[in-house]
């Protein structure tokens, strides 16, 4: 997509009003999930490989948010990209420039929690080497959801 591009962007706490507020609407609209402008906020994200989002410079298309588990385990906490822009390789570039960064900061595994539902997610986290390491109930208004853990690879294979 022309002039879009995943960035690393400022702390959460830096952002205006009206920027949280569309992101707050692109998280609704890609995950059907409602979060309060301050949560969003307060998300831990980590500073150094943890804070992407998909811009044209001047609207938010994409996010994709990580915070530092422990030394060695992160744990993705948002990954969106517009409907719209879905199935064109865009995940998946956002997914490793992430993991790039994240690895040359000593990331080695990674973990998400993901709704049971959530096919095209479950394979596109697969094909990167997770795996369900267990369920959790009710994870989002009565839907399941599988805490997927693995190492944190670049690009997809074929299993
Ligand atoms: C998950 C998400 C961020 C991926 O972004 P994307 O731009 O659509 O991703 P891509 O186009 O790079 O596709 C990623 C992979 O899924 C596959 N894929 C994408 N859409 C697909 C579809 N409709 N059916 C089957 N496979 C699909 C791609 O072929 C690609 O395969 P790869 O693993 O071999 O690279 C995006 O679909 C999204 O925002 N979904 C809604 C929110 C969500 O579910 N987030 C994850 C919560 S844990």
């Amino acid at each position: 997509m022309a002039g879009l591009n995943w960035t690393p962007c400022p702390s959460l706490k830096e952002w205006n009003r009206g920027r949280l507020e569309k992101i707050r609407q692109l998280i609704l609209e890609t995950t059907g999930e409602t979060y309060e402008i301050e949560r969003i906020q307060e998300l831990p994200l980590n500073g150094e490989f943890g804070r992407w989002v998909l811009t044209d410079g001047k609207r938010d298309q994409g996010i994709l948010w990580v915070m530092r588990l422990t030394n060695q385990c992160a744990r993705v906490l948002a990954f969106s990209v517009a409907n719209e822009l879905q199935g064109n390789g865009i995940g998946a570039e956002g997914w490793r420039k992430f993991a790039i960064s994240a690895t040359a900061l000593g990331i080695r595994t990674v973990q998400l929690e993901v709704r049971q539902d959530n096919g095209v997610a479950i394979a596109m986290y697969h094909r990167r080497g997770l795996r369900p390491k267990g369920r959790i109930v009710g994870f989002y208004r009565g839907h399941d959801g599988w805490l997927m853990r693995g190492p944190l690879l670049s690009e997809a294979s074929s299993q």
